[in-house]
């Protein structure tokens, strides 16, 4: 499918569909804390959503069971929403939201620390949020896709980090998963050359060891092989003919 180009209207309409989505974002990081489980983080995300008047587009995608993904320390991405699963300090938690307003796909996520957290963990969160923003400082009409993957592994490289290489960021729009597919890491194909009006989630996912996932028993939580800490950040951006905008920061 070719990569979609949205119409003023269309990009209106993501606008506000990420908009609400940064303000669920902003309200679940509130309530981070230690001792709450994993499933009242999705409680209470898809009752945020659902009182925007918003649709949860990962509950029922490809069968997920949730409208969040939580994905603790070693876990990637995925993670299933649990009562036994407890936060605890020193936690990292992986926040993946999405939601469907009039049609059109929001998609963002982030890392958190619960209560006090190593300096390592700290830094991994922040070294992969920051290599998002090399990523789009690429997202220009003119510029080719693989620009976007080849800055976010340069820049993540100089860490001695792993990055994920099984899982890739996307176009959104109508559908949760558009094209073209976005990988955090290095390219010798260029891809599709962008063009304002495209809208793309970028997302690397960054592990503190070596970049080797594998998937659990339960078909979803996508784990570290070696079982060192993930960290994740994803915006739902707009690719325009001047600066890039990032649509699910408020
Ligand atoms: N946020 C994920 C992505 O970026 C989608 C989650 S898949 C689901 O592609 F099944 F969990 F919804
Ligand atoms: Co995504």
């Amino acid at each position: 499918m070719a990569v979609t180009i949205k119409s003023q209207r269309e990009i209106d309409l993501m606008r506000e569909s990420c908009k609400l989505l940064a303000k669920v974002h902003a309200e679940l990081e509130q309530a981070i804390e230690p001792g709450i489980s994993t499933l009242y983080i999705d409680q209470l995300g898809e009752k945020l959503i659902r009182g925007l008047g918003c649709i949860p587009n990962f509950l029922h995608y490809n069968g997920y069971p949730a409208s969040i993904c939580v994905s603790v320390n070693d876990e990637v991405v995925h993670g299933i929403p649990r009562a036994e699963r407890i936060l605890k300090e020193g936690d990292i938690v992986s926040l993946d939201c999405g939601l469907i307003y009039k049609g059109y796909h929001s998609d963002a996520a982030r890392t958190h620390g619960v209560g006090r957290i190593s300096p390592e963990a700290q830094k991994l969160i922040d070294e992969t949020r920051n290599s998002f923003f090399e990523g789009i400082k690429k997202a220009r009409a003119g510029n080719y896709l693989y620009e976007i993957s080849n800055a976010i592994d340069g820049y993540i490289s100089q860490f001695g980090y792993g990055i994920v290489e099984a899982l890739v960021g996307h176009g959104i729009g109508t559908s949760l998963h558009e094209d073209p597919q976005i990988p955090n890491y290095r390219q010798r194909r260029r891809g599709p050359k962008l063009r304002s009006g495209m809208t793309l989630a970028i997302e690397p996912m960054i592990n503190m060891g070596q970049s080797a996932v594998e998937w659990l028993d339960d078909d979803w939580t996508v784990v570290t092989v070696d079982g060192t800490l993930s960290a994740h950040y994803e915006n739902t951006i707009l690719v325009t003919d001047g600066e890039p905008e990032i649509l699910t920061l408020i």
